[in-house]
């Protein structure tokens, strides 16, 4: 056991969490990482209308009889998604957890909460983590400019980010970005927060439903292998730093607008690079914690290991260190 106010909150055994991941959080992972004792979520968007996202919450249920949760990502897209209906799909599907990412999600919040559904909400600053907190979401999740997909604007690394929003924020807060062994969650615990959330360490695991090569790209590169995107636009992505986020840098510093850019970092070049392993075919998200990445386990090995060694961290070399 590893107690916190996170897994008591949310049912869980550890405190260790998989974030939502377009084309990457499904079932397949989620229930691996549920049946580990950790607590994944299916990535609601991935699936392409709220009937298959109640399919796929079925197909999850089958592999594990544990929690797990759905991720709504809120966020301006090419081709605009139902997200009413998507929660009512996960009303639906009975699921108890909800993390919600991108815009505000206060219009959503009666409903989930009328269906007994907790909601965890990432965000990328302290200000947007009080104002989550207020409108009276369960959890915070803290995503620092070390990860993978949107880090926001405002760059503040998660050594400063996440005390600063402890000394603020009193609803359970999990650290996000850059996290990927029993150190980063020790030091998370550390930090004021109550758990950690990781995205890139969960790709490179044997579940994952993406290709062996994008797995094995994860554990060749390192912290310096990302590339921000769409910065000059205040939308930034990290993405894994390939010859096609390169171009769309070079693009944007060239003026191009993003109706020239899109179709070469559309999604749906991104979800080719997961299926076939061509690791240039388009833009996929990656996030700097990739020089941390050194093997490819099973998701019950990878829990295992960190709550082994971070009890070992805690009881021996910080302990020693206090006494
Ligand atoms: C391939 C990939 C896809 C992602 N897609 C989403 C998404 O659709 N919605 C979301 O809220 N976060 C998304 N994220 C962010 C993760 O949920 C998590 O916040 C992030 O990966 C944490 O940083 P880390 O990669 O350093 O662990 C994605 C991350 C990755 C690696």
């Amino acid at each position: 056991m590893l107690k916190t106010r996170f897994t008591e909150m949310f049912g869980v055994q550890y405190p260790i969490v998989q974030g939502g991941m377009q084309w990457v959080g499904r079932a397949e992972l989620t229930s691996a990482v549920a049946n580990a004792g950790a607590l994944g979520f299916l990535t609601g968007l991935t699936q392409p209308t709220p009937e298959d996202l109640v399919k796929e919450v079925k197909r999850c249920r089958d592999m594990t009889d544990k929690p797990f949760g759905v991720n709504l990502t809120i966020l301006p897209t090419l081709v605009p998604r139902p997200y009413g209906e998507y929660i009512d799909a996960i009303i639906q599907s009975g699921v108890k957890i909800v993390e919600t990412a991108g815009n505000n999600p206060k219009p959503f919040l009666p409903k989930l909460k009328e269906a007994g559904i907790k909601v965890i909400h990432k965000c990328t600053s302290v200000r947007h983590g009080v104002s989550a907190e207020r409108i009276g979401v369960d959890a915070i999740s803290m995503d620092g400019f070390e990860c993978a997909g949107h880090p926001g604007e405002d760059d503040v690394p998660n050594l400063v980010l996440l005390p600063a929003a402890a000394n603020v924020i009193k609803i359970p807060m999990l650290a996000s970005g850059g996290f990927a062994d029993a150190r980063g969650l020790v030091a998370a615990l550390a930090l004021g927060c109550d758990g950690m959330n990781m995205g890139t360490r969960f790709m490179a695991t044997k579940e994952a439903p993406i290709h062996q090569k994008v797995k094995e790209a994860i554990v060749a590169g390192d912290e310096r292998s990302t590339a921000l995107l769409f910065r000059t636009m205040r939308n930034t992505a990290r993405v894994y730093g390939n010859s096609v986020a390169k171009k769309a840098i070079e693009m944007e510093h060239e003026g191009k607008t993003i109706q020239e850019i899109g179709p070469l970092v559309a999604g749906a070049r991104g979800k080719v690079v997961y299926e076939t392993g061509d690791l240039e075919h388009g833009v996929w998200s990656a996030g700097t914690c990739m020089g941390l990445i050194q093997d490819i386990p099973t998701c019950q090995e990878l829990v295992e290991r960190i709550v082994r060694e971070a009890k070992d961290l805690i009881r021996q070399r910080l302990a020693t260190m206090a006494a």
